[in-house]
């Protein structure tokens, strides 16, 4: 196979100081695309930048909240010329039962994992569009499908982004702006660092494949959406790299 898929293409990563997101750009720039990479951790994001240039990557980067990722999207396009690939991959975790959440806990969720994606996306599909090719990937969670106990506004928030991302798809299809989302299942980062060792075995036993992922199972997935021809006809999918936890 092709390993140079993303050849020439511009993409912005949102989230890339960490996890999902650095795998993504560290396969990015494998692949030869040229990088925006956003995150609100100036340092993380400068190591993944860096990795991403010893892979041979053109690579710019923006720090801040989700209005900086926002405006990424201009960053790029003011680096590169135009922007092909955007992955909404940007995320946190807080956990509370529903009862006793906090009202800034849920709007905090909603406001990074959801409008954010509603934001980059709204940005990056008019240049897309523009030049009649482009990709959106969503970064979601299975936790959108099944739900999970302490974490409502968590699966709202994935629920909603795999509910954008099939009207988005809808819209866009026409301009060849193709929308897709991926749905991990439980992958060792460090955004799960936090939860419980004792649940961690529990839900390691309950799984399948009988093991969380790792990022870079999870980063060909998105490369594979941002290529062509191998992304061509995904359109308003989820898919599910997820240790066999969800069969949708
Ligand atoms: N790890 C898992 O088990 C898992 C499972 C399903 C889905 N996901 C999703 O994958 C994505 C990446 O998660 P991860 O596990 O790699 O987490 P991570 O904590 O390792 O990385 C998340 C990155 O997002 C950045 N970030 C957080 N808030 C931001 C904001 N407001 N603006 C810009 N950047 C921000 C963080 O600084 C961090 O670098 C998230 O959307 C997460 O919900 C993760």
């Amino acid at each position: 196979m092709n390993d140079r898929l993303l050849n020439g293409r511009r993409a912005v990563v949102t989230g890339a100081g960490s996890g999902i997101g650095a795998a993504i750009a560290l396969a990015y720039a494998r692949a030869g695309a040229d990088l925006l990479l956003a995150d609100i951790d100036r340092a993380r994001l400068d190591d993944t930048a860096r990795r991403c240039r010893e892979a041979g990557g053109r690579v710019e980067t923006a720090v801040g909240d989700e209005a900086v990722a926002n405006q990424a999207i201009d960053a790029c396009v003011a680096a590169f010329g135009g922007i092909d690939i955007l992955v909404n991959n940007a995320g946190m975790l807080t956990q509370s039962r529903c009862a006793d959440m906090p009202t800034a806990m849920w709007d905090d969720m909603l406001r990074v994992d959801l409008r954010s994606v509603f934001l980059c996306a709204r940005r990056a599909v008019a240049h897309m569009a523009a030049q009649r090719w482009g990709r959106v990937i969503n970064v979601a969670s299975q936790l959108g499908i099944k739900g999970g106990v302490e974490l409502c506004h968590y699966a709202a928030a994935k629920a909603g982004v795999i509910g954008f991302t099939k009207s988005l798809a809808l819209e866009m299809a026409p301009a060849n702006v193709l929308v897709n989302a991926i749905a991990p299942g439980p992958i060792a980062t460090p955004l799960v660092d936090g939860i419980s060792a004792d649940w961690k075995r529990a839900k390691e036993a309950s799984l399948p494949l009988g093991r969380f992922g790792r990022v870079e199972e999870v980063a060909p997935t998105a490369v594979l959406l941002a290529s062509d021809p191998g992304g061509n006809l995904y359109v308003g999918q989820t898919l599910g790299p997820n240790s066999g936890d969800v069969m949708p």
